[in-house]
């Protein structure tokens, strides 16, 4: 299933990816699982020119985060916000002395959801599972045209989808194909590896539904 897409997403990913973010040129987890958590809310920009390489210099090892006070790590999070995010990361570091590659056990560690537990087990364990986020959810509502999907349905799409084979470039491709092609409006559909299969390149921005703005 799928072989022709996935190829065309891995050959689109060499051609036009991110190949060079400093987290996707390691093989340490605890370096995966630290950007993993810095993204979560903060844009890749921010994370990259100001918090992700000091806070590695800072705590080169998840053994040395653990032995740190938790100021120490707060004080390299300022600014980052979300101050709960290095609050859970101390924690998990105090509590294992490596991080698990099962996404069960992945998820019993404080501040690692669901989200997070899918990303690190690809990103740095390289399991054949995908990743969820706000750019990848986009893409699999256009594909498949819908509007309002439950989270329950998104994770049997992206689960049917994913690249088992090269599971750690499809889904860095999925993410960058969500920042620079599927965009919330005006996509670029006519340069993009997923058209072939997508149902909704008709009418994209029909897909998913807009979240009404607070006043
Ligand atoms: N956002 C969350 N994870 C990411 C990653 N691995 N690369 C770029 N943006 C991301």
């Amino acid at each position: 299933m799928y072989r022709k897409t996935h190829q065309t997403i891995q050959e689109w990913y060499q051609q036009s990816g991110r190949l060079d973010l400093p987290w996707r040129n390691t093989d340490e987890a605890y370096y995966i699982y630290l950007s993993e958590v810095m993204l979560q809310q903060t844009q890749v920009k921010t994370v990259l020119e100001r918090y992700y390489i000091p806070f590695i210099e800072r705590f080169p090892s998840l053994k040395s985060l653990g032995e740190a006070p938790l100021d120490d790590v707060l004080k390299m999070w300022e600014g980052l916000g979300y101050y709960n995010r290095a609050k859970n990361l101390h924690k998990t570091a105090t509590l294992v002395d490596e991080l698990p590659s099962d996404i069960e056990e992945l998820i019993k560690l404080p501040g690692i959801g669901k989200n997070t537990a899918h990303a690190v087990a690809a990103f740095a364990f390289h399991q054949p599972v995908p990743i969820m986020e706000a750019n990848v959810k986009r893409i699999l509502c256009r594909l498949h045209q819908l509007i309002k999907p439950t989270e329950k349905r998104l994770w049997e799409i992206a689960y049917d989808l994913v690249d088992k084979v090269n599971p750690f470039d499809y889904n860095q491709a999925m993410m960058d194909i969500g920042a620079t092609i599927c965009l919330p409006r005006n996509p670029k559909c006519e340069i993009c590896p997923l058209s072939d299969i997508c149902k909704g390149k008709e009418e994209p921005e029909r897909y998913p539904e807009k979240k009404k703005r607070m006043v």
